[in-house]
């Protein structure tokens, strides 16, 4: 087998990857073998929530020199964590030594200090690879920075990615919340090792509250839980494991998949419910699996919001689609199934399971109709469209597939340069054979539709000969997003206001390993 077939089936296996009989992680040459997963008990732990952090001190604000603002501090630290009741502690990079991180709350307009603050080893316990980007054998093993997934931030604090930061260090940034609720992730962005650092834990919840929302009447206090999913591969003494290729020198692969799914850092664990409504806020934070969620009783729920907040109205489903990035704000009433067991699947295997106490409980209010009002935005407001091809391409024999955005490296100058405050239309043309969740830094944004083309033909040429009609986003996608999927032989068109500041921000996949390599790029806002 060549290392593209190796490659390609790694990329496409999926979960059935640890049939391989040994699996190399790290710097240890000693091979490990994956942990028997079936053998491990579902629904023996408690769901945990993550806690929420308290500030510190208050700051004086940079924005208003009449105002002090929360002042938090947290620390990246290698600690181990409980991942199962049958598994020893296993060892993970966290923030306050937590996997995931404590949760920062905080309002729309009130902004908030974060100093990110750097402790762990000088030495990493994953796999690098030195033939990437950013992750040369000259830069530090260990470095990191902090990016607020989500939020509109000015430059300097959004975790530009080569602005990392090593062990003993520390950087204070300043996020302003100037934006409408919203389910906000922070995570690790240092340049070449991402992949490995949010593997190892390095990220958690970032929630905006608002006085508009908070009058919707939605469930809240202990009826409103976040999810943070992810998946993880293990060793038989339940310790991370991350795959390598067969190339000692070159060991990134181009996708990751876990065999366990663990919800606020457990492995299958369950929730006592009440026989009434929850809101739940479900963050995809794995590397590079789609969640397709369900209920086993195909029991129908609402979709309340998604990356950038509320939408116009409830999304009624029964399956909801998350790509690694994506966030959706579910509202699920138990209230006919007292007594019930009920789990929740990714495909056909078990996410985690809802216990609905037996005792009917008094009734709730009525669910709202309507959410947030959301104008759409007209297409005429766009004063540029840019056509960005997404692309996997054969490169020197020892790193045979990089992805690429619009044929560019990082290292090539900025090419896409939106003005501030102006509109844009960007069609992502995807070449490839995958979907790639794309993210952009800063802003919030519209889908406008996804349309399919001629791939070949515009490899070739550089011109769209569409072969289908527009398809309109899904009901879900109608709202205000920050991640959307790319899918495979389709133009995702989507619009954008670059609302904000001038500088330097980041666009890119957010499968971690395409990001690590090549599939990010620099942009830049110019000033109006
Ligand atoms: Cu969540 Cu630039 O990423
Ligand atoms: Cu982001
Ligand atoms: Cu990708």
């Amino acid at each position: 087998m060549n290392r593209r077939e190796f490659l390609y089936r790694a990329g496409t296996l999926g979960a059935t990857f640890t049939a391989f009989p040994f699996i190399f992680g790290g710097d240890t040459t000693v091979p490990r073998h994956p942990l028997d997963v079936n053998a491990l008990a579902s629904f023996v732990d408690p769901l945990p929530r993550p806690s929420v952090l308290k500030h510190e001190e208050l700051r004086l604000s940079p924005a208003d020199s009449k105002s002090q603002v929360p002042y938090y501090g947290l620390h990246m630290r290698a600690s181990e964590s409980k991942l199962h009741r049958d598994l020893k502690p296993t060892r993970i990079w966290g923030f306050n030594s937590t996997f995931p991180g404590p949760t920062l709350e905080t309002r729309s307009g009130q902004g908030v200090f974060v100093e990110w603050i750097n402790e762990l080893p000088s030495s990493h316990f994953l796999p690098i690879d030195h033939n990437l980007a950013g992750a040369e054998p000259d830069k530090p093993e260990v470095r990191s920075v902090v990016h607020l997934h989500g939020g509109r931030v000015p430059p300097e604090s959004d975790g530009y990615p080569e602005h990392w930061f090593v062990p003993g260090k520390s950087i204070v940034c300043f996020y302003p919340n100037n934006q409408e609720a919203a389910t906000l992730w922070y995570h690790d962005h240092a340049m070449g090792i991402n992949r490995l650092n949010i593997y190892a834990g390095l990220f958690g919840l970032f929630l905006i509250r608002d006085d508009f929302e908070d009058g919707l009447g939605l469930p809240s206090g202990q009826y409103e839980i976040p999810l943070v999913l992810c998946d993880r591969q293990l060793d038989q003494d339940g310790q991370l494991l991350y795959p390598v290729s067969p190339h000692p020198k070159a060991p990134w692969v181009p996708e990751v998949f876990g065999d366990v799914f663990l919800v606020n850092g457990k492995i299958a664990p369950f929730l006592e419910a009440e026989a009434r409504p929850y809101r739940f806020r479900i963050l995809n934070a794995a590397n590079g699996r789609f969640f397709h969620l369900a209920f086993s009783n195909q029991m129908e729920f609402q979709q309340i919001a998604s990356d950038q907040g509320l939408l116009a109205a409830p999304v009624p489903t029964r399956q909801l689609t998350l790509a690694p990035g994506e966030r959706a704000d579910i509202v699920v009433d138990f209230s006919k199934n007292a007594g019930e067991k009920i789990i929740f699947r990714n495909d056909n295997l078990s996410v985690m399971q809802f216990r609905v106490t037996s005792k009917t409980m008094a009734a709730v209010a009525a669910f709202p109709a309507t959410l947030r009002p959301i104008t759409r935005m007209a297409e005429t407001e766009a004063t540029k469209t840019r056509e960005l091809l997404l692309e996997e391409t054969d490169d020197a024999a020892d790193n045979p597939t990089i992805m690429l955005l619009d044929r560019k490296r990082w290292v090539d100058p900025v090419t896409e340069d939106p003005a501030l405050g102006s509109t844009e239309i960007w069609s992502l043309v995807n070449g490839t054979d995958d979907s790639h969740p794309i993210h952009l830094h800063l802003v919030r944004f519209q889908v406008l539709d996804r349309r399919n083309f001629y791939v070949a033909h515009y490899l070739r040429k550089r011109e769209l000969k569409f072969t289908g009609p527009a398809v309109p986003p899904e009901a879900n996608e109608m709202g205000w997003k920050d991640t959307v999927r790319a899918e495979p032989g389709m133009v995702t068109r989507i619009m954008v206001r670059f609302d904000g500041y001038p500088g330097r921000y980041v666009w890119h996949c957010h499968i971690l390993e395409h990001g690590d390599n090549e599939m990010m790029r620099p942009y830049e806002i110019r000033p109006a």
